[in-house]
């Protein structure tokens, strides 16, 4: 089914598959806009802990009444992780167990920089319990406002219906511009081009990364994505750094901003875009960050 971008896809999930009373597990730290739209149906929203492997399937089966689980297994958001495959397989062994959900957010799939890329749990999907959620946004650009949802052979149907009453069906003119644009062997092209300018980007955040600024921990490996996120020691420190960084004109985000609403056993850290910026911007960013985070 093709979308207005991953958003309207995960407000479809969220509108058909929950209602009041059942339960849906977010990632936390997670991507807010999806928690929102999930609790936007009356569904009770749990924030659940991400580790090295991501999603803790353990506190995700302790859920009572749990029917969902949504989750960004190939770049989690925003902390970066890849969920391993052993993880993979068990979150797919709760959705058949417990006859739930799992919605796959692949927003920014396309940038993986080495290794091969896990396959995703759609692919892995033996049940149908899987329903994929990908996206232009990162690829081209977010005001294209084009996204696609891969649903299980059984929900085809009542999504097409329920889509037909919401929005009718998708607007097609850009639909047409990206299928000439993919048949012309355009979109290949494209994508190894956008993976190069990041890969250039995340190098030049690499090579001019303070790296001896109080509380604020290393740069971890980046495998993939257009974001990474970086410890800081306590939320006190963060809310320091991301004030000076802002004061000197340079945007990041606090983790602070990716927690759900009462989070527990909260960290810290920043959380920063490198993928819309330039090499020599970046250099510049990273210069004053280093004079007013030392000063
Ligand atoms: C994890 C995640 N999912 C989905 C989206 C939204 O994508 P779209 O612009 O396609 O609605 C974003 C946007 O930043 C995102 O970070």
């Amino acid at each position: 089914m093709i979308t207005t971008g991953a958003q309207q896809a995960i407000s479809l999930c969220a509108q058909l598959l929950l209602e009041p009373g059942v339960g849906v597990a977010v990632e936390n730290p997670g991507y807010r806009a999806a928690g929102c739209a999930f609790g936007l149906t009356g569904a009770t929203v749990h924030g659940v802990a991400v580790d090295s492997e991501g999603l803790d399937c353990t506190a995700l089966a302790a859920l009572q009444h749990c029917r969902m689980a949504y989750v960004t297994p190939s770049h989690q958001y925003p902390t970066g992780v890849v969920m391993s495959l052993a993880r993979r397989l068990e979150l797919l062994a709760w959705a058949e167990r417990s006859d739930g959900w799992i919605v796959e957010d692949d927003y920014d799939g396309e940038y993986r920089y080495s290794g091969a890329p896990l396959a995703p749990l759609a692919a892995l999907d033996r049940s149908g319990r899987v329903l994929y959620v990908g996206t232009f946004s990162k690829v081209a650009f977010p005001a294209l406002r084009l996204g696609y949802l891969v649903l299980p052979k059984q929900l085809v149907e009542p999504f097409s219906r329920a889509r037909a009453l919401m929005v009718r069906h998708s607007e097609a003119g850009t639909q047409a511009v990206m299928a000439q644009f993919m048949a012309q062997g355009h979109f290949q092209r494209h994508i190894r081009r956008m993976r190069r300018a990041a890969l250039s980007r995340r190098n030049a955040l690499i090579a001019g990364w303070p790296v001896d600024i109080p509380g604020v921990g290393a740069l971890p490996e980046m495998v993939a994505g257009l974001h990474v996120k970086v410890d800081v020691d306590n939320p006190e420190r963060e809310r320091w750094l991301v004030e000076k960084a802002l004061d000197a004109g340079v945007e990041l985000n606090g983790l602070g901003d990716y927690w759900l609403p009462g989070a527990v056993d909260k960290t810290a850290g920043l959380v920063l875009g490198f993928a819309a910026v330039g090499e020599s911007g970046i250099a510049e960013a990273l210069g004053k960050l280093r004079k007013v985070w030392r000063g």
